[in-house]
C-alpha cells in the first residue's frame, strides 16, 4: 500500500471518511485513526499495528461536547474532570455507547475517550464525519512515536496516511482515569498528574499497574510496551561507573558517568518526558547495546517517566 504524507487535515480527514487508517500527531503521541463507528475500519488499525484484539482503542472526538456521542452515564465527576481537563492530555473511561462496534472496545461494556488540544489534531477531527478511535501509532511493543518520520518508520506502506505535524510537546500517551466505576480509578499515569486529579477527586484509586513494581491488571498493560532492542538499566543516581564494555547510553537528569558514548541530560521532567521515546528509538538506530535511565522523582510527570521506564525494563 502506498502511503499518503499531507500536512492537510482535510485531506486526512476524506481518507478517513472512506474508511482507510491514518496517522495523525496529538500533544501525547502521534496516533493511528479509523472512523470509530466502521468496525471494517477499525480492523485495519489491528492488522496495521499487530496489535492483539484483547487490547481497547481510545476513541478521539474533536470537541468535549462530543463525548455523548460515544459515551453514556455521564457522572458528574467525570463532568468535572473534562471542564477541567478536556481538551488535553486525558483519556477517561465510561460506559460504552451500542452504536461503538465491539471491535473497538476489545468486547468491554466500557470505552475509553480523548479529547486532544493538538491544533492540527483538532481540525483533523472536526473534519471527521465520526469519532474516531485510535491507539499509539507504533508496531504493537515499540516506543509510541512522537514524530512523524518515527510513525513512516513503523506504518509507512501499511497505512493508507500519514498527517504530518510537530513532535509531540508531552511525549508520554496520556493519563487514563476509569469514571465508570466508583470511586474513580486511576489505570495509567500521564502529564495529568495524580496531584492534579486528586485536587479534583480526592478519592481517586490508583490501579496496581500504576504502582512501580506492581503486577499489572488492566487491559493493555499486560503486554510488553514502550521496548527499544537495548537493554534498559534502570538507577537512582549516576554510577560511579559504567560496567559495560558494549555501547552504551545514558538518559537523566543528571550528567552522565563519562562512559556513556551517547548521553541525554535533560533540563527538567517535561524535557525527559517529551524525548524519552525519542532516545530510545535513536540508541537502536545507533546500535546502543545498554540504556541506562536515571529514575526521575515520583512527583508530576515524574510517576509516568517511572512507569514507562519501569515498563521499558521489563520490570512492570
Ligand atoms: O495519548 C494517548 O492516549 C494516545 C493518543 C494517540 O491519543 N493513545 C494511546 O493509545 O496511547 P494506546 O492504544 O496505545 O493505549 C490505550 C490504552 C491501552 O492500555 C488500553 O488497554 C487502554 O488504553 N484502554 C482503552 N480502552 C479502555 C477501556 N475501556 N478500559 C480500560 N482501559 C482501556
Ligand atoms: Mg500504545
Amino acid at each position: 500500500m502506498q502511503t499518503l504524507v499531507t500536512d492537510w487535515p482535510e485531506e486526512a480527514a476524506s481518507c478517513l471518511n472512506r474508511g482507510e487508517t491514518v496517522a495523525f500527531p496529538t500533544e501525547t503521541v502521534y496516533g493511528l485513526g479509523a472512523d470509530a463507528f466502521d468496525a471494517d475500519a477499525v480492523a485495519g488499525i489491528f492488522k496495521s499495528k499487530g496489535r492483539p484484539s484483547d487490547n481497547p482503542l481510545i476513541v478521539h472526538v474533536a470537541t468535549p461536547d462530543r463525548i455523548g456521542e460515544v459515551a453514556l452515564e455521564i457522572s458528574d465527576t467525570a463532568r468535572m474532570l473534562v471542564e477541567r481537563f478536556f481538551p488535553g492530555p486525558l483519556t477517561l473511561v465510561l460506559k460504552k455507547r451500542d452504536v461503538v462496534p465491539e471491535i473497538v472496545s476489545a468486547g468491554l461494556p466500557t470505552i475509553g475517550v480523548r479529547c486532544p488540544s493538538h491544533p492540527v489534531a483538532s481540525e483533523f477531527l472536526r473534519y471527521c464525519e465520526h469519532p474516531v478511535a485510535a491507539p499509539s501509532a507504533n508496531v504493537s511493543g515499540r516506543p509510541s512515536p512522537t514524530d512523524w518520520k518515527t510513525v513512516y518508520h513503523d506504518l509507512g506502506g501499511r497505512i493508507a496516511c500519514l498527517l504530518r505535524g510537530e513532535p509531540s510537546a508531552i511525549g508520554l500517551e496520556s493519563t487514563i482515569v476509569d469514571c465508570s466505576v466508583n470511586p474513580p480509578r486511576l489505570l495509567r499515569t500521564g502529564a495529568v498528574s495524580i496531584e492534579a486529579l486528586r485536587e479534583l477527586v480526592p478519592d481517586l484509586e490508583i490501579a496496581t499497574s500504576c504502582k512501580p513494581g506492581e503486577a499489572p491488571k488492566s487491559p493493555g498493560q499486560k503486554y510488553r510496551h514502550y521496548s527499544p532492542e537495548a537493554e534498559i538499566v534502570l538507577v537512582e543516581a549516576p554510577p560511579k561507573s559504567l560496567p559495560e564494555i558494549a555501547p552504551t547510553a545514558w538518559i537523566g537528569l543528571s550528567a552522565s558517568p563519562t562512559e556513556a558514548i551517547k548521553t541525554l541530560q535533560c533540563r527538567d521532567m517535561d524535557e525527559y518526558a517529551r524525548v524519552l521515546f525519542g532516545f530510545f528509538r535513536t540508541c537502536d538506530a545507533e546500535g546502543i547495546r545498554t540504556i541506562y535511565c536515571e529514575l526521575p522523582p515520583e512527583e508530576g510527570i515524574g510517576r509516568a517517566i517511572r512507569d514507562r521506564l519501569l515498563k521499558a525494563a521489563g520490570k512492570n
